[in-house]
């Protein structure tokens, strides 16, 4: 039974939820960048062995996905190597590593859900330093727990959501990609789904996202018909927004390991966006 958890990344936007979410049911050790760099393999050999953790939460990650394609050094160290070093101690100290990875580790060729099974074939430096770090935590010890999601947005950090809110408060048109689609996700509902797994038995990889799905263009409709503003917004295509890192133009996650394994699903991507656009925008 998990009583004892280490939080990598905190600081992060997901952290700051998990640790809200899971602090009330267990005992939450928190580290920050400058507290603990997931890089320094003696640093995180320190800490766990010092903890003693039942399990450690990674969330600490090298997010900006564009960025990746020309640090690939970092991409890769923090990703995968970061993800090497946790692994490692947690296989000595028979702690349970709980990994959170990426839709980015697709490449958006299906045309149906992508379930745990199906061959990860990352596009960007993003993708394959994350897969990396996947391959890693597999590798090295039987007791993890990889949680893919998608498109996240939450109060603790910046994100797609606050992007439209701001840009539409400074512009009259946004013109947002039409050709890509996937689930956003709350980062407060996937804390939740995260103690669930800490909770039950599970091992292995775990696909957790707010259902349905949309398109970049249909979630920022959303977000500013919600918040009220009068400013246009036009579909243009993936190519017309000539970004650096390539992106899954499908990247829709099947979630039914998670509901079998947990009893519990994630509600839909609208119902959780208009409750998270409620509190930010009452914040405002
Ligand atoms: N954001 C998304 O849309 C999305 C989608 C799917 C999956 N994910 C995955 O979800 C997880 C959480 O993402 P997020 O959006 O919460 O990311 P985030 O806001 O960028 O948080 C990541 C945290 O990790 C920290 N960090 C970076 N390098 C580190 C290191 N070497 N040692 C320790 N901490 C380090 C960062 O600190 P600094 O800020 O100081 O660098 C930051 O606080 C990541 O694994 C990400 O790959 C994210």
């Amino acid at each position: 039974m998990i009583k004892k958890i280490l939080l990598t990344g905190f600081g992060g936007m997901l952290a700051q939820d998990a640790a809200a979410v899971l602090q009330p049911c267990f005992e939450v050790i928190t580290r920050r960048e400058q507290e603990l760099d997931i890089c320094d393999a003696e640093a995180v050999q320190a800490a766990v062995c010092s903890i003693r953790p039942d399990a450690v939460v990674n969330c600490a990650a090298y997010t900006l996905v564009d960025a990746c394609e020309t640090e690939q050094e970092k991409a890769f160290a923090v990703n995968a190597t970061g993800v090497k070093n946790l692994a490692l101690a947690c296989r000595q100290s028979e702690s349970l590593l709980m990994h959170i990875s990426t839709d980015y580790v697709f490449d958006g060729g299906k045309q149906a859900p992508y379930t745990e099974t199906d061959a990860a074939r990352p596009l960007s430096a993003y993708g394959q330093s994350k897969r990396a770090g996947e391959q890693y935590a597999q590798e090295i010890t039987e007791r993890h727990v990889i949680i893919r999601s998608s498109w996240l947005y939450g109060s603790g950090g910046n994100n797609f959501v606050k992007t439209i809110l701001r840009l539409a408060q400074e512009n009259k048109e946004l013109r947002v990609v039409d050709d890509q689609r996937g689930s956003p996700t709350w980062t407060r509902d996937l804390s939740h789904a995260i103690k669930a797994l800490l909770d039950s038995e599970a091992r292995g990889i775990y696909h957790v996202s707010n259902q349905g799905s949309c398109t970049w263009y249909e979630y920022a409709r959303r977000i500013v018909e919600h918040a009220g503003l009068g400013v246009q917004v036009r579909p243009i295509t993936t190519d017309e927004l000539k970004r650096p890192a390539p992106r899954p133009a499908y990247a829709v996650l099947d979630c039914k390991r998670f509901i079998n394994d947990t009893g519990s699903a994630l509600r839909t991507w609208e119902s959780a966006l208009d409750e998270y656009l409620q509190s930010e925008l009452h914040e405002v």
